[in-house]
């Protein structure tokens, strides 16, 4: 009814994160299995351990547990952080830390903080949704860099940028998921870590490192050392770190961190106080506890184990129903899978018709900054139990070949196209 007339330009300019929409189909149709969004395994969260802590906590002894709290955080977590920062390597002090509702917060603050309209945010192609939905809501210019299989391309970096800054723009940052990225699973190297983190001091440009899932890696093909953060081994407050109890204890809490230079922390606090006054008191004080009586860290080999296994599950699945059609880098940690269709499917279509099959995934056009590499899927292994992971594979068989006989190309020999995508993918990586 012409209500439109009344947002602003930016609100009819904000984009909503494609992941949700196809996550509500999974949850709004009947036994639909999803591999669509990136949740942990609810079986895996310390629910006895969690239950003791509540009641320890409401007593209603303290009552500074159901009041409103400082915006930095509360007091005990951010002085417990820079302990579990040293696990990874990282220096922190107090001064440096503020607690975020979320990274999904942390990474909107950064965007208030640090983007004017117009700017430009350097994402890696493809990106993470969410990290890409703040920085176009804050009318951001993103700009997508290749990366290859270990990790953000360097020398297409410094083309992007001197091309941005050419062009009169300037060049905000350059967002980076480095330990097994979303989507595409990739653990970026060390070597090239250091590169990035090299050029980011050579032509003066700051690093958004998001890591929520650092802690998640496969022993079978990573270790802990793989996955030491960039922001190690910062030292001029270059790196503006993010990371998240989500994925580790439970994103029911919403409790998360970034750890920046102290002038920079001051702003993302001043920022936060319009955006919520302070994170959940109550949500930080179990996380504070689950922490300081070391429920998190006894559990991290269990977390690591089972979602291994659920990626082997899924790796098999694949290969087993649709060997011919699909290649994939192997994931080394985290919760996805980064499917490429090799005959060319447009993932898009393929998601309407797996939906009517019973499966949803995301298409990949929802993690790139501009329209095109219809091919490609991002695969949740993280939240399916291990038998319904095969069941969605058999469906999204069923709907490949479906697709397929539609098209009239199952005739054409798989082999031959599925070599040569893999030539193409050595030479030309998994973006
Ligand atoms: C790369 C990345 N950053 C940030 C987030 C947001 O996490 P949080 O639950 O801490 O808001 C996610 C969640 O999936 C993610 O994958």
């Amino acid at each position: 009814m012409g209500l439109d007339k009344h947002l602003s330009r930016a609100a009819r300019a904000m984009h909503a994160s494609a992941i949700r929409k196809v996550g509500d189909v999974g949850l709004s149709s009947r036994d639909v299995i999803s591999l669509a969004p990136g949740y942990p395994d609810p079986t895996l969260f310390a629910w006895e351990e969690i239950r003791a802590i509540a009641g320890s906590i409401l007593t209603g002894t303290d009552p500074t547990v159901l009041q409103y709290g400082a915006t930095r955080g509360y007091r005990p977590l951010i002085e417990a952080l820079p302990q579990l920062l040293d696990h990874r390597g990282i220096k922190a002090t107090p001064d440096e830390i503020i607690i975020t509702t979320g990274s999904q917060q942390g990474l909107d603050l950064c965007a208030r903080v640090f983007l004017d309209a117009g700017d430009t945010a350097l994402v890696e192609l493809p990106a993470y949704t969410g990290a890409m939905t703040s920085f176009w809501n804050a009318q951001a210019h993103l700009v997508g860099v290749q990366q290859d299989a270990a990790g953000i391309d360097i020398t297409d970096l410094d083309r992007v940028l001197n091309r941005e800054r050419g062009a009169g723009r300037r060049v905000a940052f350059v967002y980076v998921v480095p330990n097994f990225q979303n989507p595409t699973g990739l653990l970026m190297t060390l070597a090239r870590r250091a590169e990035l983190l090299a050029w980011a001091a050579a032509r003066d440009v700051l690093i958004i490192e998001d890591d929520p899932y650092g802690a998640l890696y496969f022993d079978d093909v990573a270790t802990g050392a793989e996955t030491r953060p960039i922001k190690a081994d910062d030292r001029d407050d270059r790196v503006v770190y993010l990371s998240s109890f989500s994925k580790t204890v439970a994103p029911g809490f919403r409790v998360a961190w970034i750890m920046a230079a102290p002038s920079f922390v001051e702003r993302l606090e001043i920022a936060k106080q319009s955006a919520d006054l302070c994170s959940s008191a109550i949500d930080q004080r179990f996380v504070y506890e689950i922490w300081r009586q070391g429920v998190m860290d006894s559990r991290l080999a269990l977390l690591r184990g089972v979602y291994q296994q659920k990626r082997t599950v899924l790796e098999q699945a694949l290969r087993r129903e649709l060997g011919a059609h699909v290649i994939w880098p192997e994931p080394k940690g985290g919760f996805f899978l980064w499917a490429s269709f090799v005959d060319g499917i447009d993932t898009d279509a393929l998601l309407r018709r797996a939906i009517a099959h019973g499966v949803v995934f995301v298409p990949g056009s929802a993690f790139y900054v501009e329209p095109g590499h219809p091919n490609r899927a991002r695969l949740s292994f993280s939240e399916q139990p291990a038998a319904r992971i095969e069941s969605a594979v058999a469906r999204l068989a069923s709907a490949v070949r479906e697709e397929l006989d539609l098209r009239g190309t199952s005739g054409r020999a798989p082999q031959a196209g599925l070599a040569a995508a893999r030539k193409a993918s050595e030479a030309q990586p998994p973006e």
